[in-house]
């Protein structure tokens, strides 16, 4: 008896508790009521695959198979955001430059010849078109893509990641630009964001078509735009060029209806050459790009070049495609850009993601991390905290290597005010420490590997960076921060309207035919700079550049700093010039102490550069750091000239941007 009242008691709570299960799931459902993600296949007559859509209710892209374009994204309304104007292959891809030596370069859109469903359920879709190379495709880039897109539940947009691989063996080439590329409906986009100061309404293609070309065939003045407001403004993509480092989010804004389409990159460890190189964003087109390795702002060292059987394996992104939408934005666009704003801190606070499947993409909890505290030894008083410097892990190299790194990871931060750091998320490998100092002239390394293991964290403690200084400070010219920005930037040439943005600091340098107006200042004597009483901000032109003499004729230019020494006591003492160039373009730095004349100079860099940092309104390309010995013997008690020559001249475009220069008194 005792024994069936236990049983029915046992069954009347099994019940209950299954019910109360059923009830939790139809709670949990009616939670989560949103529409399912579904991946819809179409195929044509003969069962020959033609296209994949997915969707989440809130949006619909739609991918060609094999090939993996994107000729389709309908969001709130619009049957599509891409430019139907355009053939299918021309709206959406992953495009890469390339060549097998330096004579023959290719350019081609990911074409790819598999498809496969990597993951088909309610909560994602997750889709691969993929191309492997094989020894008989001599004339192919020798490089297997697998191209992977990815949609969510309640997500507004998609997310495209790569993984790219070489394997043993294979020959050498030469990747120089690598991206993903979309481009919007002609009439709906024409407001365009890229930071809180950069943000315009932008001219249309036609008006590309109608202008005049300028210098160089991406400069157009434009003589008759659709949109009178812009007549003799000059369009440019690369007046939208940003640093990695600034770069999360940028995209455009369409008014009617207003729908925002942006490109968040949660993460920049994918990309080349660490926080300061500079890429392209969006350009009239209506263009979106994110660009993961070019020469862009650097020139052939940021080419990866792949040497006869070097095997390479790399996965670039996740980045993702957000659309919004705001009625409120009829008559504002930022409202839309805020909001972009807010969704790129989000979707940076979920980084590394969980979602992708590829096992190439190392999740959260295979990552390390890596904290410390930095300072700066400058001077043999006290130790300063390295505030707000960037600090990062790069592949093994020597000081500064991680401006030119291009094939690895990098993984980078920003230091509190107190020198702390912590970088995290760091995919397990072999790295070095880096960093750059804002108000210090070189570069920091860390004298030890970092060994990065899964869940890791590696307190490396107080590091103290000593930068290099031989001697106390006699003056100095500009503030050590890797670019030119502090120094005079004119206004542009008066036949070109300069876009004028609310808020203008970046825009001061980013016009056209900068360059130009060094001639116009400088007719006929050259830069004289009086340390003591001239002012870098109002008489340091920002970049060293040739005069234009007319008739397509230039000449080198010879700038000098003119300064006094009280008593040069021992002729053998050794003074220093620190010199630190933010950019250089195909240029020679002569350097000379007290005599002009003299033919071989105290000091030249030979030929450096070519990040072309001038003709495209960068102000910094690459960094570099030269400390010349000046012995006593070459200097003069009371009045001294250093003589500063940018010795080629041949276009208008070569020359260098000086970031600091510093002489610094004897040894001590
Ligand atoms: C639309 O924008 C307005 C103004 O910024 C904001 O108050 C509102 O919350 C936004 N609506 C949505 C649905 O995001
Ligand atoms: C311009 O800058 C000022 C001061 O920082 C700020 O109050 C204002 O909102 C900015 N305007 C725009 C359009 O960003
Ligand atoms: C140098 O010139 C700038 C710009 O005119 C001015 O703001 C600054 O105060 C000047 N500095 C000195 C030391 O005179
Ligand atoms: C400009 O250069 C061309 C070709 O070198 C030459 O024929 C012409 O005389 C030059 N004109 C002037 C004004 O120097
Ligand atoms: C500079 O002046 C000091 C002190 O008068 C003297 O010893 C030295 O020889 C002078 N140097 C030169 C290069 O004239």
């Amino acid at each position: 008896m005792g024994k069936n009242i236990q049983l029915w008691l046992y069954v009347m709570e099994l019940i209950t508790m299954v019910a109360f299960i059923f009830l939790l799931i139809a709670d949990g459902r009616r939670l989560t009521e949103t529409p399912i993600v579904q991946l819809d296949i179409q195929t044509e007559q003969y069962a020959m695959l033609l296209q994949a859509t997915m969707s989440n209710g809130i949006a619909n892209v739609t991918l060609s198979i094999p090939d993996g374009l994107i000729t389709s994204i309908s969001y709130c309304g619009i049957n599509n955001l891409l430019a139907t104007q355009n053939v299918e292959k021309d709206r959406g891809y992953w495009d890469v430059f390339w060549n097998h030596t330096t004579s023959r370069r290719a350019r081609k859109k990911f074409l790819e010849n598999s498809f496969e469903i990597i993951m088909d359920n309610e909560n994602q879709a997750e889709i691969s078109f993929k191309s492997t190379w094989n020894t008989s495709q001599s004339d192919e880039l020798p490089l297997n893509s697998d191209i992977r897109f990815v949609m969510l539940r309640d997500t507004p947009g998609f997310y495209t990641y790569a993984i790219f691989e070489r394997l043993e063996g294979w020959p050498l080439v030469d990747i120089e630009n690598l991206r993903v590329v979309f481009k919007l409906q002609h009439d709906m986009f024409h407001y365009m964001a890229i930071s809180d100061e950069r943000q315009r309404i932008m001219p249309m293609p036609v008006d590309r078509e109608t202008g005049k070309v300028l210098d160089y065939k991406e400069a157009v003045l434009l003589t008759n735009p659709t949109n009178t407001d812009l007549t003799g403004e000059v369009d440019d993509k690369y007046f939208y060029a940003n640093d990695n480092k600034d770069d999360r989010v940028h995209g455009w804004v369409g008014a009617d209806p207003p729908v925002g389409f942006w490109m968040i990159i949660p993460s920049d460890e994918f990309r080349t050459g660490g926080p300061y190189k500079q890429d392209l964003t969006t350009h009239v087109g209506p263009t979106v790009l994110s660009v993961f390795v070019s020469r862009h702002y650097a020139g052939d060292d940021l080419v990866i070049k792949f040497q006869q059987g070097e095997p390479w394996k790399k996965v670039i992104g996740p980045v993702f495609l957000y659309l919004n939408s705001n009625a409120s934005a009829m008559d504002d666009p930022t409202v839309l850009w805020d909001d972009a704003k807010k969704r790129m801190n989000q979707e940076v606070a979920s980084w590394p993601y969980d979602f992708p499947v590829s096992e190439d993409y190392i999740k959260s909890n295979q990552r390390g991390t890596v904290t410390g505290q930095l300072f700066v030894n400058d001077s043999t008083t006290t130790l300063v905290p390295a505030s707000n410097s960037y600090i990062g892990l790069a592949p093994p190299g020597d000081v500064g290597s991680w401006q030119r790194e291009n094939k690895g990871y990098q993984f980078w931060t920003k230091a509190d005010a107190c020198g702390n750091f912590a970088i995290e998320n760091v995919i397990p490998g072999t790295y070095n420490l880096y960093a750059t100092v804002p108000g210090t002239i070189g570069d920091y390394i860390y004298t030890s590997d970092v060994e990065v293991t899964p869940g890791c964290t590696i307190e490396i403690g107080s590091l103290v960076y000593n930068p290099p200084r031989n001697g106390a400070t006699l003056w100095e010219i500009g503030v050590p921060d890797r670019t030119a920005a502090e120094f005079f930037i004119p206004t542009p040439p008066t036949q070109f309207n300069a876009h004028v943005y609310q808020n203008n600091s970046e825009s001061i340098f980013r016009q056209y035919g900068l360059w130009e107006q060094y001639s116009v200042l400088y007719p006929e004597n050259d830069l004289v700079y009086n340390v003591g009483t001239s002012n870098y901000s109002k008489d340091w032109f920002f970049a060293h550049v040739t005069r234009n003499i007319g008739n397509k004729t230039y000449e080198a230019t010879t700038w000098k700093i003119i300064f006094n020494l009280e008593c040069v006591v021992d002729s053998a003492a050794n003074y220093t010039l620190q010199l630190a160039l933010a950019a250089a373009q195909g240029a020679k730095l002569q350097v000379r102490f007290n005599d002009e004349k003299v033919v071989d100079p105290h000091f030249t860099t030979g030929k450096i550069g070519g990040d072309n940092a001038i003709a495209r309104h960068g102000i910094h390309g690459l960094y570099w750091l030269h400390n010349i010995i000046v012995c006593g013997n070459l200097l003069l008690n009371g009045t001294n000239t250093i003589f500063l020559t940018q010795a080629i001249a041949t276009n208008p475009f070569q020359g260098v941007m000086y970031d600091y220069i510093r002489f610094e008194g004897p040894h001590q």
